[in-house]
């Protein structure tokens, strides 16, 4: 067996695989999310590591399954958050996370110090989201936190350090902190000098395959698992998605919805240029990359509308009757910019809005919108790599956004592409256990792997009527951005 750990916003899933890609057991923790000023949003990495040591014990104490039988572990992690350690590798404050909107100013001057070498050498434009501009804001706003900071690392990278005693960063998540020089593969001496930032506070770099060593005596005594146990460093969680999902290969698209939402393209090489519309990064496979477009509010914008409007009841029942409802749900939209937007606005500041509301819309009708809504914002990124020359004609969909039939139609009909959902999908735990799979060997390569692993369930073909209807709504939705703006400037 392998084992996967998804170390997300919202919880820590962790899939114990056999060598035929099927899930045998899985365990799931969640952690508390902190929201102490507007845009804020923050976590305790020990809750993190708390929480994947409980559910790694859970897998290990599986009938039949003993620890010499696990052979290798993992990661896949929340992309961007900062976690700062000082000297003795102990966070200096809480992590701030990829959905922190805190760092506007920060960005600003980041764009101002670098210019075109900001997509020049990161490929990437500078979102509040992403690592650096948090590295600043830490050492304006808590120049004693920052004082003590002798690195960063990100989030998966430090639950992994306290199960291995090792510090490490992959390629694939390294590639969000905006320091990285992505086509090079190596921290930007460049934009660290631009920032006055030392060369030590970045961890040495690694591939998303490699292994860095096997787990800590403590570790092994914490969970069950044997000490033999060999670590592979993992990857940022839509690299591996997209592993899980099998995007290995040039024509290959996603579409994850988890708290945020991504339409990701593969990449050959380095030499496409999105001209910073789109997020570029290194992928989890080795020389190969991806471009993606974030939706910040997909799953968060259900999940809100549910916790607020429909507390306790499941999403079965919340959704109950959706499919009963027309597309455009009657006249009801929704934009779910509900903590600002990324693509295609880079926007932390515009809000959500609901437009069209009717004495005989049910809350069936509201839940619908929020779907569509969610839908439309990740179609802007499917526009976009069309303009920009990409076909996008099926797209393997993962995440929350898969688990409803209704909402795989509605993909199909609004990114007018065949939409595939996975047998038993799993997200990108799947693709933190194909890495450790093929590093024990079980496979010549990670496409080699994904032959076994990636099964195809189902297929979603647009509906003509449908498509167009939804065509005519989506040119209204684009509009709705502009004129609400100022609401919230
Ligand atoms: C990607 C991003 C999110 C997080 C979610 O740029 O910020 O998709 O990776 O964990």
């Amino acid at each position: 067996y392998v084992i996967g750990v998804d170390l997300g916003t919202s919880a820590v899933k962790t899939l114990l695989v056999a060598q035929d890609g099927t899930v045998r057991a899985e365990a799931t923790r969640e952690y508390p999310l902190y929201h102490e000023k507007s845009g804020w949003s923050e976590q305790e990495p020990e809750d993190w590591v708390r929480g994947t040591l409980e559910a790694l014990q859970e897998l290990a104490s599986q009938a039949g399954v003993g620890p010499q039988d696990i052979e290798g572990i993992s990661f896949s992690g929340q992309m961007h958050g900062l976690v700062l350690l000082d000297a003795e590798n102990r966070p200096v404050r809480r992590a701030i996370l990829w959905n922190d909107t805190r760092t506007t100013a920060q960005c600003r001057e980041i764009e101002k110090t670098l210019g075109d070498k900001l997509l020049a050498v990161t490929r990437n434009p500078a979102l509040e989201g992403f690592t650096l501009p948090k590295i600043l804001w830490v050492r304006e706003n808590e120049p004693q936190a920052f004082e003590r900071a002798a690195r960063f690392v990100l989030p998966k990278d430090y639950v992994r350090y306290r199960l291995t005693g090792g510090i490490q960063m992959d390629l694939s998540d390294a590639a969000g902190t905006l320091l990285l020089d992505v086509a090079n593969k190596r921290w930007s001496d460049e934009v660290l000098g631009a920032f006055g930032l030392g060369a030590a506070l970045c961890p040495p770099l690694v591939e998303a395959g490699a292994q860095v060593g096997t787990l800590s005596e403590d570790a092994a005594a914490k969970t069950g698992l044997s000490a033999q146990t060999r670590v592979f460093a993992g990857g940022a969680d839509n690299a591996c998605g997209a592993i899980g999902a099998g995007i290995l290969k040039p024509g290959l698209t996603l579409c994850s919805i988890g708290t945020s939402g991504v339409i990701l393209t593969y990449e050959a090489d380095a030499s496409a240029d999105y001209k910073g519309k789109v997020h570029f990064f290194n992928h989890g496979k080795e020389n190969a990359f991806y471009a993606m477009g974030v939706t910040l509010a997909a799953g968060y914008s259900l999940s809100w509308f549910r916790s607020t409007f429909a507390k306790g009841e499941s999403y079965d029942s919340l959704l109950a009757g959706i499919e009963d409802i027309a597309p455009g749900s009657d006249g009801l939209l929704f934009t779910p910019y509900i903590v600002g937007e990324r693509t295609p606005h880079a926007d932390s500041a515009i809000r959500g809005s609901f437009i069209g509301m009717d004495g005989a819309h049910t809350r069936a009708h509201f839940a619908r919108a929020v779907m569509e809504g969610i839908t439309f914002s990740l179609n802007e990124s499917v526009e976009m790599f069309r303009q920009a020359g990409k076909t996008v004609d099926t797209i393997v969909s993962i995440g929350g956004g898969a688990k409803n039939p209704a909402w795989l139609q509605m993909q199909a009909d609004i990114f007018q592409a065949e939409v595939v959902a996975l047998e038993n999908e799993q997200g990108p735990g799947l693709g933190a256990a194909m890495l450790a799979a093929a590093g024990c060997g079980w496979f010549p390569s990670l496409d080699a792997c994904a032959d076994v692993f990636v099964k195809r369930a189902s297929s979603y073909r647009p509906d003509p009527a449908r498509s167009a209807r939804y065509a005519e709504l989506f040119r209204i939705y684009r509009d709705v951005y502009a004129h609400t703006r100022d609401l919230n400037h």
